[in-house]
């Protein structure tokens, strides 16, 4: 009869968790946008909340994740990228910051003053077009409209949404990201 072997039995290395590679860890990822297509049947009026969930798990959207999203959802690549790219909310691009300013500087949140922000928050942050010496930390853009034009000016910090800014309050709430 042959003897059962357990894992205690089994040789040292292969007891050892395995650790997760970066490629293993995008795999189990890329299985994770699977189910968010899988809830909406791989059909195309999912598109969006799955680059919202791409955005999620991979901090943007890139283009092997638009491709991806293509190909499982059978629809052609310029969709994906039409509609990744038509809404500000979608990064195209990696963070280079480990925080992200948004400054919205659309017509209504300009008229409120959001050309003032910006100028202030470059001058705190030492940025000159987009570069800093706090680039590490913070990453500073602009966007034309969150929709959320009633409440401008506005500014998103990460995800989050912040409204009815004056450069002082911009400033302030900065020091509460560490
Ligand atoms: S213009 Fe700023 S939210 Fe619309």
């Amino acid at each position: 009869m042959r003897a059962v072997m357990t894992l205690k039995d089994a040789p040292a290395q292969l007891q050892e968790p395995v650790k997760p590679t970066a490629k293993t860890k995008r795999h189990s990822l890329y299985k994770a946008l699977d189910s968010a297509m899988l809830e909406y049947g791989y059909d195309r009026t999912g598109l969006i909340p799955t680059l919202h969930q791409a955005q999620e798990m991979f901090g943007y959207i890139s283009k092997s994740a638009m491709r991806y999203i293509a190909t499982r959802m059978g629809v052609p690549l310029s969709h994906v990228y039409g509609t990744a790219s038509f809404y500000s909310h979608f990064n195209l691009t990696a963070p280079s910051g480990k925080h992200q300013i948004t400054v919205c500087t659309g017509t209504c949140c300009h008229l409120n003053g959001s050309a003032c922000i910006l100028r202030r928050l470059k001058k705190m942050l030492h940025f000159e077009d987009g570069k800093g010496h706090d680039e590490g930390r913070w990453e500073l853009k602009t966007v034309r409209c969150t929709g959320s034009c009633s409440a401008g000016p506005v500014m998103l910090v990460n995800d989050e949404l912040f409204t009815k800014l004056d450069p002082d309050s911009a400033v302030s709430l900065l020091n509460e990201f560490e």
